[in-house]
C-alpha cells in the first residue's frame, strides 16, 4: 500500500488509474471500515482510502483532541484489506491556508436531526469532502463509498454531488454489526464494559419503533410524535439521554405522510450514554 501524505504525492501514487473507488475516513478503523474498502476494491481500478481527522465538522465542545489516533493499526488493517493508496495528509497539507470558502448544504436536509444536535457538523463534513474528492477522484472521476450508519451523511453528500454534477458515484455500505446488534463505530471504544453492555438498546429501541409505526401506521404528527415520545422513554428510563429516535422518509428525512408507504421510511436515532453520543438506522 503506497502512502501519501500530501496532494503531490497522492497525484504521483494515482497516475495512470483510470476509475479509482474511494473510502474517506477519519481513522480508527473497525471492521465497518474495512467492509467498506472490501467493497470498493470491487468498484474500481484502484482502492484509496483517506485518514483525516476534520476539524471543521466538530463542534468546540466535542471530542475533535481525544478522536483516536490509530495510525499504525489502521495502516495494517487497509493493507490487509487490500487497500492500495492511503491519502493520510497533515492538516496542513490539507488546509495549507485557512479554509476560508466553506461548502453550505442545503438546511432543509442537513439542519434537521444530526444538523439540529450538531449545528454546522454537515458544512464541515461537505467541505473536506469537497476537497478530497477534488484530490482523489478530480481527475478521473471515481465512485465513492460511505456507511449507511451515518444516513443523514450519505444523503447530505449524495446531494452535493448531485447539486455541484461532481464526477463522482457515491455507493452506500451496509451497516456492519457486532453479534448483539450493535453498530460498529469508533466511538463505540469510549464506551465502559457496562455501557458496552448496555448500547445494544439503541437499536432494540429502533426495532420496536419502527415495528410499532409498521403495526398503527401512524398518519397525524400527534400520532407520530407518541409513538417516538414511548421510544425516548424507554431509553431515559434506562439512563440515556436521547436526542432524538424517530421516522422519517428515506427520501428526504421529513416526517412521513399517510401516502409513504412502509418500505421507504427509515428509523433514526441518536443518544448519549454516559459520556458516549451513539447513532443508528434502521430502514423499514
Ligand atoms: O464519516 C466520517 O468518518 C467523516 O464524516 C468523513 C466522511 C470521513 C468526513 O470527514
Amino acid at each position: 500500500m503506497h502512502i501519501a501524505r500530501t496532494p503531490d504525492e497522492l497525484r504521483a501514487a494515482l497516475a495512470g488509474r483510470q476509475h479509482p473507488a474511494f473510502v474517506p475516513t477519519m481513522g480508527n478503523l473497525h471492521d465497518g471500515h474495512i467492509a467498506l474498502v472490501r467493497q470498493a476494491r470491487t468498484l474500481g481500478d484502484c482502492t484509496v482510502a483517506s485518514i483525516f481527522v476534520n476539524r471543521l465538522q466538530f463542534l468546540p465542545h466535542e471530542d475533535f483532541d481525544s478522536y483516536p489516533r490509530t495510525f499504525a493499526a489502521d495502516c495494517a488493517a487497509l493493507e490487509a484489506a487490500g487497500c492500495d493508496v492511503l491519502f493520510a495528509p497533515r492538516e496542513a497539507d490539507l488546509y495549507p491556508e485557512p479554509q476560508t470558502f466553506r461548502v453550505q448544504p442545503d438546511p432543509a436536509l442537513a439542519d434537521l436531526l444530526e444538523g439540529r444536535f450538531r449545528p454546522g457538523f454537515f458544512g464541515g463534513v461537505c467541505t473536506v469532502v469537497l476537497k478530497l474528492f477534488a484530490l482523489v477522484l478530480g481527475r478521473t472521476g471515481g465512485t465513492a463509498v460511505f456507511g449507511q450508519k451515518d444516513y443523514q451523511q450519505l444523503l447530505v453528500v449524495r446531494r452535493m454531488v448531485q447539486q455541484f454534477a461532481l464526477p463522482v458515484q457515491v455507493v452506500a455500505g451496509a451497516t456492519q454489526r457486532a453479534p448483539d446488534g450493535l453498530a460498529l463505530s469508533s466511538r463505540n471504544g469510549y464506551l465502559s464494559p457496562a455501557e458496552r453492555a448496555e448500547a445494544t438498546a439503541l437499536p432494540q429501541a429502533l426495532a420496536r419503533l419502527a415495528t410499532a409505526w409498521a403495526a398503527t401506521a401512524p398518519a397525524t404528527p400527534e400520532a407520530q410524535a407518541a409513538l417516538e415520545a414511548e421510544a425516548l422513554h424507554t431509553l431515559r428510563a434506562r439512563g440515556w439521554e436521547p436526542d432524538y429516535l424517530t421516522v422519517r422518509r428515506r427520501s428526504d428525512l421529513l416526517p412521513p405522510t399517510a401516502s409513504d408507504a412502509p418500505g421507504s421510511l427509515v428509523a433514526l436515532g441518536a443518544a448519549k450514554l454516559g459520556r458516549t453520543r451513539l447513532i443508528d438506522n434502521l430502514e423499514c
